[in-house]
């Protein structure tokens, strides 16, 4: 098969189309030859030689996908070769096969094409673990997301006003902002010109965002917890502004607060098939109601990853950017 492989860390040019040996399905995996993946902020770290794949994993970028099951490995069963699925992935999605745990696989909800459903897998899993699983985001409670235009943003606010909560993001643009509000948002936060923390108090009579989506990290830490309500939850997702912040604990006391923080894809295998299994449980019904869909900027062929890439790291995009394989 072919896959996109990482000679040497680098930028976009580091990405190279190449043959290599097809993946062979282990003890509980299926191999799924792929119409399309997606690309991931974390590909592009990856391609960069900042994040390495967790132990096991295929060393070939691609955190989900979207095919058909071309093979079925030992001890697996509920799924059948040919049958239409998505997946959550720890590597390998820019490949035209690859070998999932049969947990983290997701039959194509009904109504979404197949190629399509390659952008929902690690948006809907990131979403659905942080901001419900974790922060238990309730219906009439205010959600702050961060990067609303994002991957993760325009998912995080459907998922959301689908449960009857109230959503505010941040974009750096009036467009992106736009595009968040077609989605559903309510508070509409330009953070290049304007200040977040201000906006969402003043949006909430004073009171704060109930749970804040954090894809910034040392940088919005500090006003992440001026921008709470009271027992407010900060689920942080992303360093994209930097690892390393000083935080003053009696600001998180005095509103009885919790911050998380997590990563998807160093989690154990069996974590990832329960996150799977809510997301097939409590998504994929809104999903096929039409309630929630997956938001795609442009499909770019896979052997171009490199072009792809090039859109994300501009910030291009609204949403997923896709690889279609050839
Ligand atoms: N921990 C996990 O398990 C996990 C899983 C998936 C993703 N993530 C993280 O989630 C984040 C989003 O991922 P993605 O793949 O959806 O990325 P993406 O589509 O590339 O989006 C990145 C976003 O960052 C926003 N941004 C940049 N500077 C900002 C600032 N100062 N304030 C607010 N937003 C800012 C961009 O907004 P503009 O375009 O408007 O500038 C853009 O929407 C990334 O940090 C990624 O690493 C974490």
């Amino acid at each position: 098969m072919y896959a996109i492989t990482i000679p040497e860390p680098g930028g976009p040019e580091a990405l190279v189309w190449d043959e290599v040996p097809d993946p062979v399905p282990g003890e509980g995996e299926v191999l799924v030859e792929v119409v399309a993946g997606a690309v991931n902020r974390a590909d592009i770290l990856q391609r960069q030689g900042f994040y390495d794949p967790p132990p096991g994993a295929s060393r070939y970028p691609g955190l989900e996908c979207s095919g058909r099951i071309a093979a079925i490995g030992p001890g697996v069963s509920g799924w059948t070769v040919g049958e239409e699925v998505c997946a959550l992935l720890s590597g390998g999605g820019y490949a035209e096969k690859v070998a999932v745990p049969a947990g983290q696989l997701l039959a194509v909800p009904e109504g979404v094409d197949l190629r399509q459903s390659a952008a929902l897998p690690e948006v809907t899993s990131t979403v659905w673990s942080n901001v419900f699983m974790i922060a238990h985001l309730r219906p009439g409670e205010t959600l702050l997301v961060h990067g609303g235009s994002s991957g993760i943003g325009t998912m995080a606010i459907q998922l959301a006003k689908a449960v009857g909560a109230r959503v505010a993001v941040t974009a750096g643009t009036k467009e992106k902002l736009d595009r968040c509000a077609e989605l559903g948002a309510d508070i509409l936060i330009n953070y290049r010109e304007q200040d977040f923390v201000a906006e969402v108090k003043q949006a909430t009579a004073g009171a704060g965002a109930d749970v804040i989506l954090d894809n910034m990290g040392a940088k919005y830490l500090d006003r992440n917890v001026q921008a709470l309500a009271v027992n407010g939850r900060l689920a942080i997702i992303g360093m994209q502004g930097g690892a390393t912040a000083e935080l003053n604990i009696g600001a998180l006391l005095g509103k009885r607060a919790a911050i998380s923080a997590t990563s998807l894809r160093a989690r154990p295998l069996e974590e990832k098939a329960a996150i799977v299994a809510a997301v097939r449980e409590h998504v994929w019904p809104l999903v096929a109601a039409g309630r929630v869909r997956p938001v795609v900027d442009r499909e770019i062929p896979m052997s171009d990853a490199a072009a792809a890439h090039r859109v994300v790291e501009e910030s291009g995009h609204v949403g997923k950017v896709l690889l279609v394989a050839p």
